[in-house]
C-alpha cells in the first residue's frame, strides 16, 4: 500500500519524506488555504518531494474544469488533478482520461460514485472515511465494499482511502488491499511511535554503558 501525506505544508511533506516512507501527497482547497501560501508555488514545491501531488479544481462546470485542470497538468509531471465526485467531474475526468492526465476523484461518499469514477477513468478515487464516521456510518465499511466490488471488476482505478483519523484506519486499510492511504501529520508522527520501542531502546542504551567500566 502507497502512502500519502495529506497535507500542503512543505516542512511537514519534507520531514516525512526524509523517512523514505513517503509515495504523495494530497491537498485540497481546505489545506492549501491553511498554509496562506501561492498554490502553484506550493504545489511545484511539494512535485520536487514526492511522485505524485493531488491538485484540486475549484471549478464546478465541465469547460472550467478541464481548462483549470490542464493548467495544473502543466506546471509539473507528477500532478494529479484532482475532481469532485459530479456529473461534471465525471465528464472532466473522462476528458483527462483521454487526454493522458492522471485524476483523482474527491469526496467519494458511496459504491455507486466509486463505479461510476472508475468507469469515467480516475486513475485513483478517494472515499472519505472519517467524514462517514463523524455522521454515523461505517467509513471502513465503505473501503470494504469498494475492494469486494474492485475483486470481481476489471477496474484499474485505485482506491485511496481518504479522511483518516488514527493509526487503527491504516492497518484496516491495508488489511483490505486499498491501494493508497493519505495521511494527516499529527496521524503520520503516531505510526512509527510504540512505547515498548521506547523503552526496549532505553534499556539497550543502559546496557551498552555498562560494558564500557
Ligand atoms: C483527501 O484527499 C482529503 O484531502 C482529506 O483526506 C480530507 O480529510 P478531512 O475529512 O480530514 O478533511
Amino acid at each position: 500500500m502507497k502512502l500519502f501525506l495529506d497535507s500542503a505544508n512543505i516542512d511537514q511533506v519534507k520531514e516525512i519524506a526524509s523517512w523514505g516512507v513517503l509515495d504523495g501527497v494530497t491537498t485540497n482547497p481546505s489545506l492549501v488555504a491553511k498554509e496562506g501560501k501561492d498554490f502553484k508555488e506550493t504545489v511545484l514545491a511539494l512535485c520536487k518531494l514526492v511522485p505524485c501531488v493531488s491538485a484540486q479544481v475549484t471549478a464546478t462546470e465541465f469547460d472550467d474544469m478541464v481548462k483549470q485542470g490542464e493548467e495544473y497538468a502543466s506546471w509539473h509531471k507528477h500532478v494529479v488533478v484532482k475532481v469532485p465526485m459530479t456529473t461534471e467531474g465525471l465528464k472532466a475526468i473522462h476528458y483527462f482520461t483521454q487526454h493522458g492526465i492522471k485524476t483523482n476523484t474527491t469526496l467519494v461518499f458511496s459504491v455507486p460514485q466509486a463505479i461510476l469514477a472508475a468507469k469515467a477513468g480516475a486513475t485513483m478515487i478517494s472515499p472519505f472515511i472519517g467524514r462517514l464516521d463523524d455522521i454515523g456510518e461505517d467509513g471502513m465499511g465503505l473501503i470494504a465494499e469498494i475492494m469486494e466490488v474492485w475483486h470481481h471488476q476489471q477496474f484499474t482505478t485505485e482506491v485511496l482511502v481518504a479522511s483518516t483519523r488514527h493509526p487503527r484506519h491504516i492497518v484496516d486499510a491495508a488489511a483490505l488491499g486499498a491501494h493508497i492511504c493519505t495521511i494527516p501529520y499529527e496521524v503520520f508522527k503516531k505510526l512509527p511511535q510504540h512505547p515498548l520501542t521506547d523503552s526496549g531502546l532505553k534499556k539497550f542504551l543502559q546496557d551498552w554503558e555498562k560494558t564500557k567500566k
